[in-house]
């Protein structure tokens, strides 16, 4: 496959509060790429073939192909679309859910889309692909590089794959930031993403929402408009960022917050992503990393928030355990 050149295109990109460099673009004969992934850092990679043989998918092909299963499809006012568990939404009083979410036919999904206009609700169709898929469908699926993935995730000891989210967005739409507890193979499809990252051992510039709110797991900063006076320290975020391109790989690396933005150029844009559950630890080495040091204080803030059996006591609680004690 020729190297797309998504990189060196130039898209009008937005400029943030912070600082980004550029995520390491390489091949996958360049020992740097497989050193990375081995050390749970970003890489975008050019040359997988992860999802050569779906390079040809656009809503007409998927429209006659992809079955007549139910899709889900998130529904934003804005173009945000910040992820939210709604199990968790009786934990807290009034919470406003930022998006709404249907079931749809995929004929309905495209009939939507295409009828969108600026300013009115904004679609995002993700959905667990599955075998209600057509036949054309399911070989494109069965051509994935399932060799390569697969030999990743047994050198650097990825736990089982768990899912493959097809997403299917309008350009300008976002997925906000935040972290996922699973590795990440982020395939592109079709159009351009502009992803921004941010590791572990950012988390305290990051003010993830605490662990019984909906929006777990979530920033709290809106990056176009960072309130500093609540997040003082989003001042010092760093970031790192690329441009996903068809054809091209992103590793994120568990516990390394994104945030996703499909550029405006084609429409919209296709994505496949290839889930691992964490590893086992093999040995325990001291001291521990920024991302085991998230899980213990994700695995404390559950435990507290189950012997209270109350949320509306955790602030009070974790204030009374560490302000001028900690802080
Ligand atoms: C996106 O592509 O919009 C989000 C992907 C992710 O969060 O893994
Ligand atoms: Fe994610």
């Amino acid at each position: 496959m020729t190297e797309t050149n998504s990189a060196h295109r130039s898209f009008d990109l937005k400029q943030y509060s912070f600082p980004t460099e550029q995520i390491p673009r390489l091949s996958i004969t360049d020992p740097e790429a497989e050193r990375r992934i081995s050390k749970a850092l970003p890489v975008l990679l050019t040359d997988t073939n992860l999802v050569t043989s779906a390079l040809h998918w656009d809503l007409e092909y998927l429209s006659e192909h992809i079955g007549d299963g139910d899709f889900v499809v998130h529904i934003s006012k804005n173009k945000n679309f910040q992820y939210f568990d709604n199990k968790k939404s009786v934990n807290v009083k009034d919470f406003q859910k930022p998006t709404e979410k249907e079931d749809m036919k995929f004929s309905e999904f495209v009939e939507k889309l295409k009828k969108a206009k600026p300013g009115e609700d904004r679609l995002y169709l993700q959905q667990i692909l599955h075998d209600t898929v057509g036949k054309k469908v399911i070989n494109d699926f069965l051509g994935f590089n399932w060799h390569w993935v697969t030999r990743q995730q047994k050198d650097n000891h990825f736990g089982e794959m768990t899912s493959n989210l097809l997403l299917i967005g309008m350009e300008g739409n976002v997925t906000p930031a935040h972290y996922d507890e699973q590795e990440n193979f982020f395939a592109q499809v079709r159009g351009y993403k502009r992803f921004i990252l941010f590791p572990p051992s950012q988390f305290s510039s990051m003010y993830p929402y605490p662990i019984y709110h909906p929006c777990d797991r979530q920033s709290q900063v809106d990056f176009d408009n960072p309130d500093f006076t609540r997040f003082p320290k989003f001042k010092e975020a760093c970031g790192m960022e690329t441009i996903v391109g068809p054809g091209d790989v992103l590793y994120i690396p568990m516990y390394w917050w994104h945030h996703v933005q499909s550029i405006p150029s084609q429409g919209y844009t296709i994505s496949v992503t290839f889930w691992y559950k964490a590893g086992q630890a093999e040995k325990i080495e001291y001291p521990l990393k920024p991302q085991q040091k998230v899980a213990m204080m994700r695995n404390i803030e559950k435990m507290i928030n189950q012997a209270l059996n109350n949320s509306a006591e955790m602030p009070d609680f974790m204030s009374n355990m560490t302000l001028g004690r900690y802080t």
